[in-house]
């Protein structure tokens, strides 16, 4: 049960796939971090296909992110094989990924995303087409059906199987519930038990120890974490260690907290650069690492008002200027 790209450990931690938050700069912070594996933001195989500017800038990542995926979706299998060509041949990622989970409603309409689950046909297509049109290893996201009636993970993980997919990641929720409830990990241990390909468990990890809980409850090969990552790269670190049995490391002092901000952001100025565009999407990673930082209400308040990278910068190097004052006194 090997992965079909070489991973750092025998189980490897991801980043998850997230739209407008998995980009190349975040993605690299939290390979930094200890994230084995990094995935792209979902790409529209038809945006991929027309060669569309923006489409194809998102798929672009550094060296240092390797091994790296890159996702597609959409609903026709030869446009999705044509998307996985072009991107194989363009960018050269480790593997490709298939969306098969995506709950939006402007995806799911055209039967992307997880709109696929009400036809496993077609999913099976669509995986067939796009790995005979790729020599890289293809894998797959899946939730766990589109609702309640069509919920069956193991049957929709085998026909992935079945048609070449060489790993699998479960979300263990239906389209129906979007993120509502609890993930059902117990789907996950039931596919694991049923897969031959690595399965890679995701839904609701928060904090290191819900790394090892499902590790150990389900006996996935891999995890998978998305929202416990938002201004969080840490988690990474700690998850690892506890994988190996050592003590976690502590949470990040504020001062950490702000140093590895200001990190994420001069590597976004560096791989995407200056533009009022870029300040006004990294507001939101602001919010993450600034939140419950003791003292910070001033500095929050300013943050969300910069408009260019270099502002937030200064922001963050007065702070620790600052800090670093008090700390002298
Ligand atoms: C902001 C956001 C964007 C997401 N974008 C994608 C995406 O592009 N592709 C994908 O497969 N899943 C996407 N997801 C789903 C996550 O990868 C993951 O399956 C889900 O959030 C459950 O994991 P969590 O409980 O660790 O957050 C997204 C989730 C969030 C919160």
């Amino acid at each position: 049960m090997t992965f079909p790209y070489p991973t750092a450990h025998a189980v490897p931690l991801f980043l998850a796939p997230m739209a407008g938050v998995s980009e190349a700069p975040y993605r690299m912070l939290c390979r930094r971090f200890g994230a084995d594996v990094v995935v792209s933001e979902f790409l529209s195989s038809e945006g991929i296909r027309r060669r569309n500017d923006r489409t194809l800038g998102m798929a672009a990542f550094e060296d240092e992110e390797r091994p790296i995926g890159i996702q597609i979706f959409g609903a026709e299998p030869a446009t999705m094989a044509e998307a996985a060509a072009l991107v194989t041949d363009v960018f050269a990622p480790d593997f490709v990924d298939i969306n098969f989970g995506c709950p939006a409603k402007k995806v799911v309409k055209r039967n992307g995303g997880s709109g696929c689950l009400k036809d496993l046909d077609l999913v099976v297509r669509i995986i067939r087409a796009v790995a005979a049109a790729t020599p890289l290893p293809v894998t797959v996201k899946i939730r766990s059906g589109w609702d309640e009636a069509l919920r069956d993970p193991v049957g929709i993980a085998l026909r992935c199987q079945g048609a070449g997919a060489r790993a699998l990641t479960l979300h263990p929720r239906t389209r129906t519930e979007m993120f509502s409830g609890a993930a059902r990990w117990d789907e996950i241990a039931r596919v694991v038990l049923a897969l031959e390909i690595p399965v890679i468990g995701n839904g609701d990890i928060r904090t290191a120890e819900d790394v090892l809980r499902l590790r150990r409850t389900t006996g996935c090969a891999g995890v998978m974490i998305a929202r416990g990552a938002f201004g969080n790269p840490w988690i990474f670190r700690q998850a690892r260690a506890l994988l190996d049995g050592l003590p976690k490391p502590k949470d990040p002092t504020a001062q950490g907290r702000v140093e590895t901000a200001l990190e994420h952001a001069r590597l976004t100025r560096a791989i995407e650069g200056e533009s009022p565009k870029a300040a006004l999407e990294f507001r939101k990673h602001l919010g993450w690492y600034t939140r419950g930082l003791p003292g910070s209400g001033a500095l929050r308040a300013r943050l969300q008002q910069v408009n260019t990278l270099a502002d937030v910068e200064s922001l963050f190097e007065g702070f620790l200027a600052t800090e670093a004052e008090l700390a002298a006194v």
